[in-house]
């Protein structure tokens, strides 16, 4: 039988990485869905789109394709078949990929080829509505979260580490309009599934947050 677990949580709880080393010590494969609809919005801004313009963006769904591929484990997204693995990461990727994600289309686009990594794989996936749409079904459900202010506090060194310029202020009034915008949008609104096991990493490290969440999967699926 395969093995799904969604991880579900707002922007910055440390989602992908602890899911990610997670997933390496289960032996599953660890599919960052976020970066599907990153690559939507990068498409729309290279376009030159409004982002929150539900009806210019749905219309470039049948242009493109996105597609993940896994490479030694780790996920590489592709937009017409272009790697834009590293072009997903900026600020404003991340606020256009919020934008787009509130549009029914964009999110219908993406569903199928979540689902199908799903049906085949030992995965652990991670998003926003993983366990309340993608995989109503998946054996173990986590929703990892933290204060707003230690999520930008780690969202912010991460940047300062890849070298963009930054001001913790403005890390923190985004993330804080990120998490409005993906609680409250109409379909499918970041809030943990009936069934999920709530992980609260504020006050716990990197490695304390791994063990926690290998612990909870190992105990679920016994
Ligand atoms: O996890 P992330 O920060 O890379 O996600 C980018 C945006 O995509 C986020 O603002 C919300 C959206 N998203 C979503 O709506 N559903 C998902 N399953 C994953 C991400």
């Amino acid at each position: 039988m395969v093995i799904n677990v969604a991880i579900d949580g707002p922007a910055g709880a440390g989602k992908s990485t602890v899911a990610r080393a997670a997933a390496k010590e289960l032996g599953y494969i660890y599919v960052d869905t976020g970066a599907l609809y990153r690559a939507v919005g990068v498409n729309a801004l290279r376009n030159n789109l409004d982002t929150t313009d539900a009806a210019a963006v749905s219309a470039t769904l049948d242009k493109i394709t996105v597609e993940l591929k896994f490479a030694d484990g780790v996920q590489q997204v592709l937009l017409n078949g272009e790697n834009v693995s590293e072009e997903i990461r900026t600020p404003d990727a991340s606020m256009a990929a919020s934008n787009v994600s509130a549009i029914p289309a964009v999110r219908a686009f993406l569903f199928d080829l979540q689902k199908n990594i799903a049906k085949e794989n030992n995965c652990l996936m991670d998003g926003r509505d993983i366990g309340t749409v993608v995989l109503p079904d998946a054996q173990v459900k986590i929703f990892l979260t933290a204060s707003a202010e230690k999520r930008a506090k780690r969202r912010y060194d991460e940047l300062i580490a890849k070298g963009t310029k930054v001001e913790y202020n403005n890390v923190l009034e985004e993330l804080i309009q990120r998490d409005y915008n993906d609680s409250h949008r109409e379909v499918a609104p970041l809030k943990p599934a009936e069934d999920s096991i709530l992980v609260d990493t504020s006050d716990l490290s990197l490695e304390e947050s791994i063990d926690k969440v290998v612990s909870t999967i190992k105990e679920k699926i016994g």
